[in-house]
Order: C-alpha cells, then sequence, then structure tokens
C-alpha cells in the first residue's frame, strides 16, 4: 500500500513553512528511495489555517509542522 502525503499549500500555510517543508518532503523520500512508495499532493487549504502549517500523512492532520517535527512524523510514518 501507497502512503499518501498531503501538503497544505494554501497561502497562509505556504508563507508559513510549508513552501520549506516540501522542499524536505522531496528531498527526503528522495534519500530514503522511497519516493515510487509515497503519493506527495498538495491541497489548497485544509480549513485550519490557525494551526498551520498543515500536512497530513495518511489521512492524519498535522499542525503546527516545523521541519524537526516534519523529519520524525515521515520517520515514524514511512518506516513501516
Ligand atoms: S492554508 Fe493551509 S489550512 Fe488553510
Amino acid at each position: 500500500m501507497k502512503h499518501e502525503i498531503v501538503i497544505c499549500m494554501g497561502s497562509s500555510c505556504f508563507a508559513r513553512g510549508n513552501k520549506k517543508h516540501l522542499l524536505m518532503i522531496e528531498q527526503y523520500l528522495a534519500e530514503h528511495g522511497l519516493s515510487d512508495s509515497v503519493v506527495l499532493t498538495g491541497s489548497r487549504c485544509e480549513d485550519q489555517c490557525r494551526t498551520g502549517p498543515n500536512i497530513r500523512i495518511d489521512g492524519q492532520l498535522y499542525g503546527e509542522i516545523d521541519g524537526e517535527r516534519l523529519m520524525e512524523l515521515l520517520s515514524r510514518h514511512l518506516s513501516q
């Protein structure tokens, strides 16, 4: 089964870090040879701008993402 990552690219989340987080995710997938086992898409807004920047991984929405939290979530979800 493929993992799914949806990164919010709405203006609020994009400006607050998801611009950088998108690059970090792409780099992580490439470095770990996971590009084929993860579907990465963008969304326009998750209607949770207040708690952004938001990223959804395998259906679970995570808010207040920063670089460190992102790396932890990626390794937790994608290591199985
Ligand atoms: S812009 Fe990301 S939740 Fe609204």
